[in-house]
């Protein structure tokens, strides 16, 4: 799985742009999914129009043996065959962020990931950072700052904060919002979500 998540264009060691992204990752994963002759499924869409292949995916340390047809998404799946519905469609075109997952630790668009294309790798869910019954760190710090409006980007929010942090666990304002660029919050709480890092880095310690 080569697919890279949206970077912002500056100082970005990996020089991967949003555009980047798009261009050579997530159009050829739409390409995949639009080259088959039925659509993308979408919530409501009929389930099964196609072929099943089996699949297995472990998510949040579980293995779940799966039938899938190879133009599901990862987001469909998630949500319709595991009822793990944190991760949200938002755009579902890779724009903004709500779908996010980790992937081998890594936030990814799940609406630009083919199930099959999880195969092999270990995803993690907003509800695999849960402690139990109480929220994980992030999910905590995000709470405490009042980081969130209407709530609907947040489980994607708290996943690539989580994603950012597992690689920099002490990142710096500009770290901050240049690891949470790939997400957007159509409420503007941006500079709260920034204090939840910050604070979530600081719970960390
Ligand atoms: S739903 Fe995946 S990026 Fe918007
Ligand atoms: S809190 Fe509403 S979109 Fe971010």
């Amino acid at each position: 799985m080569e697919e890279r998540r949206a970077e912002p264009h500056d100082g970005n060691t990996d020089g991967v742009s949003r555009r980047d992204f798009l261009r050579t990752i997530g159009v050829g994963t739409l390409e995949a999914a639009v080259l088959s002759a039925a659509p993308l499924p979408s919530e409501g869409a009929p389930a099964h129009t196609g072929d099943l292949v089996p699949l297995v995916l472990t998510v949040n340390g579980r293995r779940n043996a799966l039938e899938v047809e190879p133009r599901w998404t990862l987001l469909y799946v998630l949500r319709e065959k595991l009822g793990l519905t944190g991760a949200k469609p938002g755009c579902e075109r890779g724009e903004c962020g709500a779908c996010t997952v980790l992937i081998d630790g890594k936030p990814r668009y799940s609406c630009l990931t083919l199930a099959l294309e999880a195969d092999g790798h270990e995803i993690t869910t907003v509800e695999g950072l849960m402690q139990g019954e109480k929220l994980g760190q992030v999910q905590e710090a995000f709470v405490q700052e009042d980081a969130f409006q209407c709530g609907f980007c947040t489980p994607g929010q708290v996943i690539s904060a989580e994603g950012l942090l597992r690689k920099t666990p002490h990142p710096g304002v500009a770290e901050i919002r240049h690891g949470m660029s790939g997400n957007l919050c159509r409420c503007g709480a941006y500079d709260h979500i920034v204090k939840a890092v910050q604070h979530a880095s600081e719970i960390r310690k």
